[in-house]
This record gives structure tokens, C-alpha cells and sequence, in this order.
């Protein structure tokens, strides 16, 4: 992807086109606070891809804000470079920079006093935008944030739920059109259904809007759930690891690693894979509008040994069985299993697992949007998915492997020879 960092007043329309990632160079960062024995942070040298979603995640105090906060310069560093796209903005008045940069904290860091389109404006505003190109900007920013403009528009803070504001948040964060996003935290503060739901929603953004994002957590889930790449961080905000989220879970660099991913990696690996990209499989069904005597049939047939029923709107409502019909004397009000719990195919495998195992038929039903049956994923399914993906995982890391170990002798040559040696 081409990377622009056209400044939104620099085009004449009114609504720019949206701007895209650009790269992030960190070149030994350190940060020392005045009055602390040792440094917060200490010689960071990180290089982020342009439109990568990139998660520092750490345990807390390890210095991840401190780094987060270096990159737009809330902070100042001590020593060291940063370089967004082909500028070093060290030295960058820090105001501009932070016109490039959107920024986005735990509890969203609203202002209260101002309406929520007063907060997603502030940004366009500072930079020069006209006024009806601003207006324009906030009803599009609610709207991808999926809040209704007409409603939120005058709002303020304290009468939007955590989930809203943190929303109001992000739509703030982007308002300006920066090619980067810096997260520090953002969904810490909310409960976790609402928090799922805000990381699914970043990860939609994202597929439109390709900013690079560095997303500061301390929860490896969240980061194996979003990231591109994941940092993870000792103290002084020393990189144990750098790599994709497979790679981590599968080729842990130490014991340090390993602590933080837990036990389980290869539960994790769950997280990482949607239903839609399983085998979603076909079951017969019926619906309660369907004349008793054709139920009977169907099951009598020999064909099937169950079937699911759906409601009016298509929607599963309950496992019959064979066994069940015997029993049911005409009358199927009583008989079968009611559908507990149903998935979308955005779901996590994880969550179908869950799913599968809580329902006694060991499948679980997978619904479109509008709650409609689409198919169903079973236990055997999800099996053998999980187990080609830790395969495929293992072969990753061993040519991973194989690849330093090739890079290492061909350096050792290079130096043998009295070259440089390069990297
Ligand atoms: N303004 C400050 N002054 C002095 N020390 C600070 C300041 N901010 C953070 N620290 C210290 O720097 C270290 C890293 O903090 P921080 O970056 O906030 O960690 P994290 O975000 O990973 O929890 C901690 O030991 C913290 O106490
Ligand atoms: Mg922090």
C-alpha cells in the first residue's frame, strides 16, 4: 500500500479521502524521569510497517505508556529518534506532530464540559479545517463508530454509557484524518462484552481505514485478538519478543514469553480463527409452522437422527431427535432441546468451543445477522481445524528457524571476510 501523508487542509474538498498508515521508526528511545535511579524506558528500537496494527503488551509498569507517549511526544524522550514516514519528527513541534497523530485513552479522555461533537471537532478545527467541512467530518466519524449523528450529536459525556464514550473516543482520535492511531489502553475500563464488542469494531475499522496503530494493553488476549504483530515488553520496556501472534504462541523466545502467554497456547490459538473460516456444514431442518405428520416423517425416514427446528423468522429454536419423537405423544410442545446458545461467523473458535460444549448435542447452530440459521460447526470440525492450524503454525516456525539460522552463517561469512556485516 502506497503510503500518503497528505495533511487534510492541503486538499481543497471539503472531505478528504481517507489518509493511510505510514511506517513508525523508534531508534533508542530512552526515557529517563528526573529523580529515578533507572530509566522508564531504555533503548527501544522498534520498526512498525505502515498500515500494521502493531500491540504493546507488558506487564504493568514495564513502560509501555512511557513509549506510547513518546511517539506523539507527550512525553519527551531523553535520547533517541522517531521517525513517522520519511521525517524524523524528533524535534518536530510537538503540537503538529500531534495533528498527525490520533490518540486514544482508557476512559476516552473526553472532554465533559463540551458536547460530543464539540470533542470530535476540536482536532479538525485546531488545523484549519472549514466549518461545514468539519460538520461534515463529525456525522461521518459517529457514523463509523456506528452511533447515530442525530443522536449523540449534542450529547454530552457523562450521558453516554463507557462503551459510547469510548467509541466517542476513537471517532475523536480520527476526527483529523492521522495516518497513525496511538491506544493506550483504550478498552480497560469497560466490561468485557462491551469490550468484545469494541474489538471487533476496531478490527472492522481498520479493514477500511489501514492507519498504523500501536494499541498499548496489558491483557494477551486482546493483543492475540488484534494485532498484526505483537511487542512484548519487560521492564524498561525491553523487547522479549516481537513477532506475529502465531509465531508468539507457538515459538515462544523464553520463559519470560511463555509466562505471559500463559498455559493453553494452544487454546489460544482459538482466538485467533473465525467460524466463517471453518467448515460451516449443512443439517436438516424443520420449522414449527411445518405439519406435524411431515416432522414425523422426516425423523422416521431413516435419513436423519435429528433434526433442528426453527421459528417463524428462521430462527434455531430447538434440537428434535429421533428418540424424542417417541416420546412426544403427538404433540412436540414438550419434546426436544431448546437452543441454548447460537454464533455469528464473525465469532472466535473460542467462542464456538464454548458453544459446542455447553450445548448437549456437541454442534453448535451458526445465525446471519439478523439471527437467521446459516448452518451448523461441530465438535469434530473444530478438531481437526484447530489441530491443521497448530501444524501449519509449527511449519511456519521451523522455516522461521531455518531462515535466522541461513541469515547467521551468511553473517558470519560477511564478517569472516572483514565486511560490515550489515544488520
Ligand atoms: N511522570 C513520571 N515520573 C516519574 N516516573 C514515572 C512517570 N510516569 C511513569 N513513571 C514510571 O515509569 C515506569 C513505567 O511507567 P508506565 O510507562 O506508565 O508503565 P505501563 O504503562 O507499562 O504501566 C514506572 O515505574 C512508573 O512508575
Ligand atoms: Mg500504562
Amino acid at each position: 500500500m502506497p503510503e500518503t501523508v497528505t495533511t487534510p487542509s492541503d486538499s481543497a474538498s471539503a472531505r478528504p479521502a481517507s489518509t493511510s498508515g505510514a511506517t513508525i521508526q523508534l531508534e533508542n528511545l530512552t526515557k529517563s524521569y528526573p529523580g529515578s535511579p533507572s530509566p522508564a524506558v531504555e533503548d527501544v528500537s522498534m520498526d512498525i510497517k505502515a498500515g500494521e496494527t502493531v500491540i504493546l503488551v507488558g506487564p504493568s509498569g514495564c513502560g509501555k505508556s512511557t513509549t506510547l507517549k513518546m511517539i506523539n511526544r507527550l512525553i519527551e524522550p531523553t535520547s533517541g529518534r522517531i521517525r513517522i514516514g520519511d521525517e524524523d519528527v524528533t524535534d518536530m513541534d510537538p503540537v503538529k506532530l500531534r495533528r498527525k497523530i490520533g490518540y486514544a485513552i482508557q476512559s476516552s479522555g473526553l472532554f465533559p464540559h463540551m458536547t460530543v461533537a464539540e470533542n470530535i471537532a476540536l482536532v479538525p478545527k485546531m488545523t484549519g479545517w472549514s466549518k461545514s467541512g468539519v460538520k461534515d467530518r463529525v456525522e461521518e466519524m459517529l457514523d463509523l463508530v456506528g452511533l447515530d449523528p442525530r443522536e449523540f450529536h449534542g450529547r454530552y459525556p457523562r450521558q453516554l454509557s463507557g462503551g459510547q464514550q469510548q467509541r466517542v473516543g476513537v471517532a475523536r482520535a480520527l476526527a483529523a484524518d492521522p495516518p497513525v492511531l496511538l491506544m493506550d489502553e483504550p478498552f480497560g475500563a469497560v466490561d468485557p462484552i462491551t469490550r468484545d464488542h469494541l474489538q471487533d469494531e476496531l478490527i472492522r475499522l481498520q479493514h477500511e481505514l489501514h492507519k498504523t496503530i500501536v494499541f498499548v494493553t496489558h491483557d494477551f488476549d486482546e493483543a492475540i485478538k488484534l494485532g498484526d504483530r505483537i511487542a512484548v515488553l519487560r521492564e524498561r520496556s525491553h523487547i522479549a519478543q516481537f513477532d506475529t501472534p502465531e509465531a508468539i504462541l507457538t515459538n515462544p523466545t523464553d520463559d519470560f514469553v511463555s509466562g505471559f502467554v500463559g498455559a493453553g497456547a494452544a487454546l489460544k490459538r482459538l482466538n485467533l480463527t473465525r467460524v466463517r473460516d471453518v467448515g460451516i456444514a449443512d443439517f436438516p431442518t424443520v420449522t414449527v409452522e411445518d405439519p406435524l405428520q411431515s416432522i414425523f416423517n422426516k425423523l422416521r425416514d431413516g435419513q436423519h437422527n435429528e433434526l433442528l427446528m426453527l421459528d417463524r423468522r428462521n430462527r434455531p429454536y430447538k434440537w428434535l431427535r429421533r428418540g424424542d419423537l417417541m416420546r412426544a405423544k403427538g404433540s412436540l410442545a414438550r419434546a426436544g432441546q431448546l437452543v441454548h446458545d447460537t454464533v455469528t461467523r464473525d465469532a472466535t473458535l473460542h467462542d464456538a468451543l464454548e458453544a459446542v460444549l455447553t450445548d448437549s448435542g456437541g454442534r453448535v447452530a451458526v445465525t446471519g445477522r439478523r439471527g437467521e440459521f446459516i448452518g451448523v460447526v461441530d465438535m469434530q470440525t473444530l478438531m481437526n481445524s484447530v489441530q491443521e492450524l497448530l501444524e501449519a503454525d509449527r511449519l511456519a516456525a521451523m522455516e522461521h528457524e531455518h531462515d535466522l539460522e541461513e541469515l547467521r552463517s551468511h553473517r558470519t561469512e560477511q564478517e569472516l571476510e572483514g565486511g560490515d556485516g550489515g544488520l
